[in-house]
């Protein structure tokens, strides 16, 4: 009888694949099964031997699995979850665990955990992060929930996954749906930080004439400095690639119309129930439908000008440097403020220092600066804004007035530039003793009764009859 598995993996695609393939290379044992047979024979030809096996039906792949069972699904998220959980449940017993490592909405996975439960077998909800060779050759984890079930995978997974200075990027991210939670803010980080590059990029080459390979070589000389990351890094690639057509780079050749599966917009409407600005990601994902509306933006061209609308003086490739590191600063912090606070709010009990640490290899956003926020979260749990720590604070010091510059000359000259200009608003909002919200109290007041607090007494509501009030003089 062939030997059994350590851990099954359900679905062979992109992703599937490479995990299955991963495990393998560890040295466990791995079984596989895929709803489309020649998706499967294809793995199989390429792939299979005797510890890499490829079953013809479920019941078969369930039987090839050493108990207690480890499978990971790695299907589609949504309806393609619910149907393989039902078609499995018949077949598992109490101390089976399957494991979601779809980009599923966390509330799903709350759902799923109790359905699961209520049908005899255990359930993980876990976020993974870095692309097809990530998912080979080790990816970030982020595994929620059941906390004996992270227990009885932590083995295999600690192998599988990208190793950093600090470990293996792998740990328990909260109770309930908090592994695919952190998962969505990992990728609502991920749209901002794209965004951030994509409006860098664009002040290069209109505002400083820096254009083809030598913008590549900006990005591939920022890889050695604080901004050194996976995202800069594939930047620097991607810009020195040659169109096989006009022989120009073919990133010109590209619509510039970006898609989005929808997990950056999941963090922003996150961020709006829990009445956390996100200002910096949710421009990120406004900047993609914008890019999407190719019709609007050629009609809009034509009314009001073209645009952008060229050089920046006194504007350095060094100031641009600072601008993208302030505004990445920002935007990492209001994903992690939006994590503090549904830790709270759905219970989660998260390790934030943890979630930090497990990004600090193997995913997406893979950079230096995880780093320094692993070390921040580490000096203080619960920190509410990270560049309030002392050293962000200082790093943001020094960068900030480059991004001041940086904002100003571009949107004095028309260059859209959302991200950049909502991280240095937000900014400085937070950076302002006393706003402008007086007169919306006041507002509120005069048309609506809602009250307001006087500076005071801030503990007492208060209603003025603002029309019969003595007026000031002069
Ligand atoms: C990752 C990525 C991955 C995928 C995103 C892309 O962490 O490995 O985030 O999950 O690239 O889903 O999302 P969009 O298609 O929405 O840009």
């Amino acid at each position: 009888m062939a030997q059994l598995a350590d851990i099954g993996v359900i679905g062979l695609g992109v992703m599937g694949a490479a995990l299955a393939r991963n495990f393998h290379s560890r040295g466990l044992a791995v079984t596989t099964w895929n709803r489309e047979d020649d998706m499967s024979q294809a793995f199989a030809a390429k792939y299979g031997d005797a510890r890499l096996t490829v079953q013809p039906t479920l019941p078969d792949f369930v039987r090839g699995l050493e108990a207690p069972r480890r499978i990971i699904l790695m299907v589609t998220a949504g309806r393609p979850v619910d149907l393989v959980l039902e078609a499995l449940a018949p077949h598992l017993g109490a101390e089976d665990i399957v494991v979601d490592g779809g980009n599923t909405f966390f509330r799903d996975t709350v759902r799923r955990e109790e359905w699961c439960r209520a049908h005899g077998f255990r359930f993980v909800g876990m976020g993974i992060s870095g692309g097809e060779e990530g998912a080979l050759k080790g990816p970030a984890m982020m595994p929620g929930g059941d906390v004996e079930a992270w227990q009885r995978l932590r083995p295999v997974l600690e192998a599988a996954c990208a190793q950093s200075d600090h470990g293996p990027c792998v740990d328990h991210c909260g109770s309930g749906g908090a592994g695919h939670y952190v998962k969505m803010v990992h990728n609502g980080i991920e749209y901002a930080d794209m965004q951030i590059i994509s409006e860098i990029w664009t002040l290069l080459a209109g505002g400083l004439g820096i254009t083809g390979k030598a913008a590549s070589d900006v990005f591939a000389a920022w890889n050695n400095t604080e901004l050194r990351s996976y995202l800069v890094e594939v930047t620097a690639l991607v810009l020195a690639v040659k169109d096989p057509q006009t022989g120009g780079p073919l990133v010109d050749q590209i619509l510039d119309a970006a898609g989005q599966k929808g997990t950056g917009r999941w963090t922003v409407e996150q961020g709006l129930e829990l009445g956390i600005p996100l200002p910096t990601l949710a421009a990120a994902v406004d900047a993609r439908g914008v890019s999407s509306n190719l019709a609007a933006r050629k009609h809009g061209s034509a009314l009001f000008g073209g645009r952008p609308m060229g050089a920046l003086a006194g504007l350095t490739v060094d100031d641009l440097r600072h601008a993208f590191y302030a505004a990445r600063i920002a935007s990492y912090s209001q994903g992690f403020q939006l994590l503090q606070a549904a830790s709270v709010a759905h219970d989660f009990g998260a390790n934030l220092a943890a979630v930090s640490r497990i990004w600090t290899a193997g995913c997406i956003l893979r950079a230096a600066l995880l780093d320094r926020l692993y070390e921040a979260l580490l000096r203080d749990a619960k920190l509410e804004l990270l560049h309030h720590d002392p050293n962000l604070a200082a790093a943001l010091s020094a960068s900030l007035p480059s991004l001041r510059k940086t904002v100003a000359r571009a949107m004095e000259s028309g260059y859209a530039i959302p991200c950049l200009s909502s991280a240095l608003t937000w900014l400085d909002g937070l950076a302002t003793g006393r706003g402008s919200a007086a007169l919306i109290q006041a507002q509120r007041d005069c048309f609506g009764a809602h009250t307001y607090k006087r500076v005071d007494a801030p503990d007492v509501a208060v209603h003025s009859l603002w029309a019969d009030m003595d007026k000031i003089e002069g």
